[in-house]
């Protein structure tokens, strides 16, 4: 098995590309049971996250989604607080839509669509009380569109607000990088054999530009976290998450 990711970043699927994809994949994230199943522990990053998100900042009354998808971290964050204003924002219409229509069931007090690559958007600083991003950051490229991004969702934060991240990450050492690399694939392989694995690994050397943990910490204390935790870490998957002081 290859490490995927040799892909030169400048060659990686464009925007506009995975929108589509997106668009065309709503079902595969509507199922809050089992979250996403090409992922790692994903009920369980999804419950870990979300736990974390309430017990740090109990008060919250406004939650940003980031590349939300069809809403399943802001809807169990919903079982933890409920009646939260949500801002959505996703590139996909379908799925901003497919959130809205789950959120509003779910008890949210309001869902505001924002149809947007979360390198342009530009919300009011100090707006929101708790940020999840989960499977999404990977698709940022350059180490200034990460460190930008980090910057942007601190200042988004009111004092005392936390952000939460779960995603598919990289390895900064080689051997520990091939190791977690060889896990996942095996992880593939016995979910749903070598053609599934080879399908997923490809489309991830295609599209995605996962970052080490390390990488991502540092990025968030360079923003101005200040209490910074990893929840979870298994193979190229982790989630971590830091509160604004
Ligand atoms: C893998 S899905 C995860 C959805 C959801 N967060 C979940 O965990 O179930 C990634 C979502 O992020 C969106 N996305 C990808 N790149 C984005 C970007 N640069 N800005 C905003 N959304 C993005 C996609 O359209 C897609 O809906």
């Amino acid at each position: 098995m290859a490490v995927p990711l040799r892909t030169d970043p400048a060659n990686k699927s464009s925007v506009d590309e995975i929108r589509k994809r997106f668009d065309g994949d709503v079902e595969r994230f509507s199922n809050l049971e089992t979250g996403q199943s090409a992922s790692v522990d994903s009920p369980l990053m999804l419950s870990l996250v979300t736990e974390a998100a309430a017990r740090t900042t109990p008060a919250a009354s406004r939650v940003l989604d980031v590349g939300c998808g069809a809403g399943n971290y802001t809807l169990k964050l919903l079982e933890q607080l409920p009646g939260l204003h949500v801002t959505a924002l996703d590139l996909s219409g379908p799925m901003l839509d497919r959130a809205e229509s789950r959120l509003l069931a779910a008890g949210a007090s309001s869902v505001r669509k924002v149809q947007q690559d979360i390198r342009d958007f530009h919300g009011e600083p100090g707006s929101v009380d708790i940020i999840v991003a989960a499977m999404v950051l990977h698709h940022l490229r350059t180490d200034d569109e990460w460190l930008a991004t980090y910057r942007k969702l601190y200042n988004l934060l009111a004092p005392g607000g936390s952000l939460w991240v779960a995603d598919l990450v990289d390895m900064q050492g080689s051997g520990a990088r091939t190791a977690a690399w060889r896990r996942y694939a095996e992880y593939l392989e016995q979910f749903r054999g070598p053609e599934y694995r080879e399908q997923v690994m490809a489309y991830i050397d295609r599209e995605d530009t996962p970052r080490p943990v390390v990488f991502q910490l540092d990025a968030m204390r360079a923003a101005g976290f200040v209490t910074l935790d990893v929840l979870h870490a298994n193979s190229v998957f982790a989630a971590f998450g830091g509160m604004k002081g």
